[in-house]
């Protein structure tokens, strides 16, 4: 098969991780037969200093023509620092979420044997984590209202949800389900807020269409705290824009290390693929970053935009020999050992795969 994939490499660690994901995606589609047409473009930071803005036009049109995105990563402290820097890369990764229609976030959060006591939670706590956040992306308070009154003194952000909105995204948090162990929770904060009654209210309009999924409503902050105590009681689980950045966050160090946690951001036409992780700017070109999680996103892009069961297995278990045999980053390395650089990992796996 004749796959189209952007490459948006992006700021700090970004380009050497994207590289890894490359090697292994090539050794894959050799192994395979499929032939990719990788096409590069600017995003975030790197972006605005060569032509002025997070996510030029080109990069827009030259992910429109893809079959599928694949980012590595998008900050630069030099705009973190400065709140009055008008344009920040942030903007463009917002901009391309919105534009591509980017609206159902999946984000995995799981467990690998053998990096159990690689987590800050103790070993019975988390064995057997295999949990999905589902993130609304293009709506609510990041995409709301905002701005200043009072002569600049008093500051506003607005949350808004439409019905359709939240539907689309509940279908597919129920579609996943459906898929799964049939468990769904609905997280919100419908003790105070208006638009996650809405929340609420549809989704419990939807749990009729899906008499076999056992849906749960919990608070956001509840949700917070049984995270870290029984990850393990969760499945699926559904939510707003800023609290699934949040929740994710807080998820992704379950797993031992935020380096290892890969996502996908689906639109009705496009999707994009990318870690979790950030741009690590103290970590860029020193050849210490962890491509995992851009690896298993390329699995994830393998298996959701072009239905590529086996070869996203393929990764997957690379990824899963390699944690084993200990062929990994300093991150995940005992005390005082010194790891594999990224690009020796990303070696390795695209050797096992071939
Ligand atoms: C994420 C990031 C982004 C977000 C930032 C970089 C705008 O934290 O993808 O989770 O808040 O959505
Ligand atoms: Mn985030």
């Amino acid at each position: 098969m004749h796959l189209k994939i952007a490459l948006l490499a992006g700021d700090g660690i970004g380009p050497e991780v994207i590289e890894q994901a490359v090697k292994v995606s090539k050794a894959v589609a050799k192994k395979y037969n499929h032939n990719i047409e990788w096409t590069h473009a600017l995003m975030g930071a790197s972006a605005i200093n060569s032509v002025g803005h997070p996510y030029p036009k080109e990069t827009h049109e030259i992910c429109l023509k893809s079959d599928a995105v694949l980012f590595g990563a998008i900050g630069d402290p030099k705009f973190d620092n400065d709140p009055s820097a008008k344009i920040r890369p942030e903007q463009g990764l917002l901009e391309m979420r919105k534009k591509l229609g980017l609206f159902a976030n999946v984000r995995p959060t799981f467990t690998f044997p053998s990096l159990l006591d690689k987590s800050p939670l103790k070993r019975e706590r988390i064995e057997g984590t295999d949990l999905i956040f589902l993130r609304e992306l293009t709506g609510g308070i990041y995409f709301g209202d905002r701005g200043r009154k009072d002569n600049g003194n008093t500051a506003f952000d607005t949350c808004t949800y439409s019905r359709n909105e939240i539907k689309r995204l509940a279908i597919k948090g129920f579609e996943i389900a459906m898929k799964r162990s049939k468990k769904l929770c609905c997280v919100d904060k419908a003790n105070v807020l208006e638009s996650s009654r809405l929340w609420r209210e549809t989704v419990q309009d939807l749990e009729k269409s899906y008499p076999k999924v056992d849906v749960s409503y919990e608070f956001v902050d509840a949700v917070a705290m049984r995270l870290v105590q029984w990850p393990n009681s969760y499945d699926v689980l559904i939510t707003e824009n800023l609290f699934g950045d949040i929740l994710t966050d807080e998820a992704s160090v379950i797993s031992g290390s935020m380096g290892l946690m890969p996502s996908a951001s689906l639109g009705l036409k496009n999707a994009l693929y990318e870690p979790i992780h950030g741009s690590f700017p103290e970590a860029a070109g020193l050849g210490i970053a962890n491509p995992l999680g851009t690896i298993l996103s390329a699995a994830m892009m393998f298996e959701m935009s072009f239905n590529m069961k086996k070869e996203g297995e393929e990764i997957r278990n690379a990824v899963n020999w390699s944690l084993k045999e200990g062929k990994v980053t300093q991150d995940l390395t005992e005390k005082g050992s010194k790891g594999l650089s990224t690009s020796e990992v990303g070696d390795y796996l695209a050797g096992l795969i071939k």
